[in-house]
């Protein structure tokens, strides 16, 4: 997710704040804007949507002299909830206008702590998931047992949060001081001289200090002028920490102290899955975020079209397995390019599924477009909030990777992956063709996911060593069955894109029908082993096909699940992923063909983040 800022000290806080901001513009966003206390009892505000330009005019219009306090925040917003405008801007404040806070990630359970507060007549004034924690704090800090305690309040508040935020409160009625506080989501410490900072990352203050203290999980910082006290949600002290100095200089510092934005993206997909799970799953139901399609419209669905671009396209091959599986529905998914051009058969009965983490990519937009003209419906799977195609979109679910700088996807398209599933058990759970149990029982396997991804990038050193072994091959083939299949074609166009190398994902079923021709001496090809859990004889196959190329010379490279001892006499190089359900083993599989075609790429010399000839978003056709 996006930037945050605090900072409490003997400087003017607005400067502070916007440089903040500025430093972390690098992470994306749509929107900006800051609290600054004025030093008269009062909280200054002023927020914007698009780019941090437009706020600094805001603020030269308003008079910089209104932000004299040196207690200040600051965000940059990547909309989760609510469209990228600038009421939905952050920070939020309260009723009394002397509370505001700023977010980062989602709160889980906002729908209902929403609706307790518009019961009692709260005004909320955005669509934004973040807005229900500033009243909630107003209403603790105005009566009950935190009453006038501004701590205590923010601490009984977050104790009722559910989800993944980091969360940065301000109070005018206690300048100098600045409660922060984190779960599954960044937050760091500046410690300065006689001043104190929070931030997203140590982006937000190296300039002033490169004295820092990680926090951990579900803790709260309590910064001032002279100091910082942290505690855990109950306010017990007895809570580990982490100092430490910080020896990046500030591009690293952006880059998490990668070399490339992307080798930092392909370390935030567990997180990335996670965010894109959150909230979707509530009172025993898979809820989509803008679910525009009753549930009678979807049982009217009688065929579903998946239409995407490049890494996309791939997830939508992935979805098309998942949905047929559990719906019993027929799915086709076509290049985006192709589709209206195809004269495609579609009606009222047809739902059309567009995926794209840009949500502009023209060619994406015009099969929208030409869905909504034959009257089919059209449900979005986008990265962005607010873009073309989802407004255009009868329904949308939002992947919740937040923005990815690297122009090749990889967080984007575990998270697309995770919201296709999400797509067919709404089908399902609408349709019946799973029981709610059974729904729900598919979630809780999703829920598993994030911590299998963050197991394979704990294991990927071997890839990354045999990347540089094989940088200088002239191809790899990549060979896949079932969701393997498309997981091979992912990571041939991973190869292509980054380290410029010829590579072909094939399906292993094809093999004999002509690919097996491109097989020679030590032509590394890459394998996606079934699961030896799923269609025994997919593995049987796949061990054929393995032995097959073997025969001719080919350097087998085998991703399989641990334990798969079957597979093991026939791969010159296994890389074990854990087990995982069938359907959902291309969260796992894909992630070792990203670290090699990037350690690939490094080796041959190029930049991972801005490949030769490639747009991150293609707006044209
Ligand atoms: C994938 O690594 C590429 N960046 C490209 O194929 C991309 O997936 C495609 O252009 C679609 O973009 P979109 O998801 O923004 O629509
Ligand atoms: N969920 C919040 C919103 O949509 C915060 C998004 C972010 O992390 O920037 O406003």
């Amino acid at each position: 997710m996006c930037g945050i800022v605090g900072y409490v000290g003997h400087r003017p806080a607005l400067d502070v704040v916007v440089e903040a901001l500025r430093r972390m513009e690098y992470r994306g966003y749509d929107s900006a804007g800051v609290a600054v206390l004025d030093g008269r009892g009062g909280l200054a505000v002023e927020r914007k949507a698009g780019r941090l330009a437009n706020l600094e005019a805001e603020l030269d219009d308003a008079g910089r002299d209104h932000f004299a306090g040196s207690t200040g925040i600051g965000h940059t917003r990547w909309a989760t909830h609510g469209r990228p405008t600038d009421r939905n801007a952050h920070p939020h404040r309260d009723a009394t206008g002397k509370i505001a806070v700023v977010h980062n990630g989602i709160i889980e359970n906002f729908a209902p702590l929403r609706h307790e507060l518009e019961a009692e007549h709260v005004d909320l004034r955005s669509d934004t998931d973040s807005e229900v924690a500033v009243h909630l704090v107003a209403r603790a800090y105005a009566d009950g047992p935190t009453a006038g305690d501004f701590v205590g309040s923010a601490l009984a508040v977050l104790r009722r949060l559910e989800g993944a935020f980091t969360l940065v409160f301000t109070h005018a009625d206690h300048p100098g001081t600045i409660v922060a506080a984190r779960r599954s989501t960044p937050l760091v410490v500046g410690v300065g001289e006689g001043e104190m900072f929070v931030g997203s990352d140590v982006a937000a203050f190296i300039e002033h200090t490169r004295e820092a203290v990680e926090l951990g999980q579900d803790q709260v910082v309590v910064i001032t002028a002279d100091g910082y006290t942290v505690t855990n949600f109950d306010g017990n002290d007895d809570v580990p920490t982490r100092p430490f100095t910080i020896d990046w200089d500030l591009e690293a510092a952006e880059k998490g102290g990668h070399d490339y934005f992307m080798l930092k993206e392909i370390e935030e997909q567990p997180q990335a899955v996670a965010d894109t799970l959150l909230g979707h799953f509530a009172n025993g139901r898979i809820v989509l975020d803008e679910q525009r399609l009753s549930d009678q419209e979807l049982r009217d669905v009688d065929k579903v079209f998946v239409v995407a671009c490049g890494t996309a396209y791939h997830s939508g091959l992935v979805a098309k397995y998942a949905i047929e599986h559990w719906t019993r529905l027929p799915v086709e998914v076509e290049l985006a390019s192709e589709f209206r051009y195809r004269d495609p058969v579609l009606d009222r009965s047809t739902l059309v599924v567009a995926i794209s983490q840009s949500g502009e990519t023209a060619d994406t937009l015009e099969a929208v477009r030409h869905a909504k003209d034959q009257k089919a419906r059209v449900l979005a799977v986008c990265n962005t909030n607010g873009a073309q195609i989802p407004r255009e979109a009868d329904a949308v679910l939002y992947t919740r990777a937040g923005p990815e700088i690297g122009v090749a996807s990889t967080k984007c398209f575990l998270a697309q992956v995770t919201a296709n599933y999400l797509v067919g058990l709404a089908l399902a759970q609408a349709r019946g063709t799973k029981y709610p149990d059974e729904v729900a029982r598919e979630y809780l396997e999703l829920e598993a996911m994030p911590q299998l991804v963050a197991r394979v990038l704990e294991t990927v050193e071997p890839v990354r060593a045999l990347a540089r072994e094989l940088a200088a091959s002239p191809a790899v083939l990549f060979l896949g069955r079932h969701v393997g299949y498309p997981v091979a074609l992912e990571g041939a166009l991973k190869l292509k894109e980054l380290a410029y190398m010829h590579a072909e994902g094939f399906a292993a079923g094809e093999l004999k029908h002509g690919p097996i021709a491109l097989i020679e001496d030590g032509l590394p090809v890459i394998v996606v082993m079934p699961s030896p859990k799923g269609r025994a004889v997919l593995h049987s196959k796949m061990l054929s096909n393995i032995r097959e190329i073997q025969a001719r010379g080919a350097r087998t490279v085998v991703i399989a699940e641990e334990g798969d001892e079957a597979v093991r006499p026939f791969a010159n190089h296994l890389i074990e992923i854990p087990a995982s359900p069938t359907l959902l083993q291309p969260l796992l599989a894909t992630v070792p063909l990203q670290v090699f075609a990037a350690e690939v790429a490094q080796t041959r010399g190029y930049d991972v983040d801005k490949p030769r000839n490639l747009a991150k978003s293609v707006t044209v056709e």
